[in-house]
């Protein structure tokens, strides 16, 4: 069956503190920001809850809950810190539709100096592969595979 929906990674209890002792030249994080927050409250802000798949816990293991072999059309990776943006440039762009886009939040921000890091790593190992563009927004970029790559 070729199922449509959404899924949601978070740990719902802010970030991890493995990954913020790797963000300490990126940011001033501190382990438990965001945790105000629960799973029913986001999915009662979710106009179509039935498409959307929560993944609660620390990503990546979380994507073990998945089959691996999901495609991805639209990512919006908005986690802050240096790790796991890294770590979910590995995993979606593995799995990305033709014509699918990452969107990776704070690449400009000041106070999270870790997306564009990681892009730049990321990048920098791929090189050639991907195309990286302002959308407009003054904070995120996007990131499309070059063509007949
Ligand atoms: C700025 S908030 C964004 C939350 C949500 N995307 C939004 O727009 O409201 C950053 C989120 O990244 C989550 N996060 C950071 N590192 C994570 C990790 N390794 N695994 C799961 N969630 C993580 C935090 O728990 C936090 O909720």
């Amino acid at each position: 069956m070729n199922e449509k929906r959404e899924c949601k990674f978070d740990t719902f209890e802010g970030f991890a503190e493995k990954d913020v002792a790797k963000d300490t030249a990126f940011s001033f994080a501190k382990a438990g920001d965001y945790a105000n927050t629960s799973v029913r409250l986001v999915m009662s802000k979710m106009p179509n809850p039935e498409q959307v798949r929560v993944h609660k816990g620390y990503f990546p293991d979380t994507t073990k809950e998945l089959s691996g072999k999901e495609r991805f059309c639209f990512v919006n990776l908005d986690m802050d810190l240096y790790e796991p943006t890294y770590n979910g440039l590995l995993y979606f762009t593995a799995r990305m539709s033709a014509g699918g886009v990452i969107l990776i939040h704070d690449y400009f921000a000041d106070n999270f100096k870790g997306p564009k890091e990681a892009v730049h790593r990321f990048l920098k190992e791929n090189q050639g592969s991907y195309q990286i563009f302002p959308i407009g927004d003054g904070i995120s970029v996007m990131l499309v595979k070059s063509e007949g790559v």
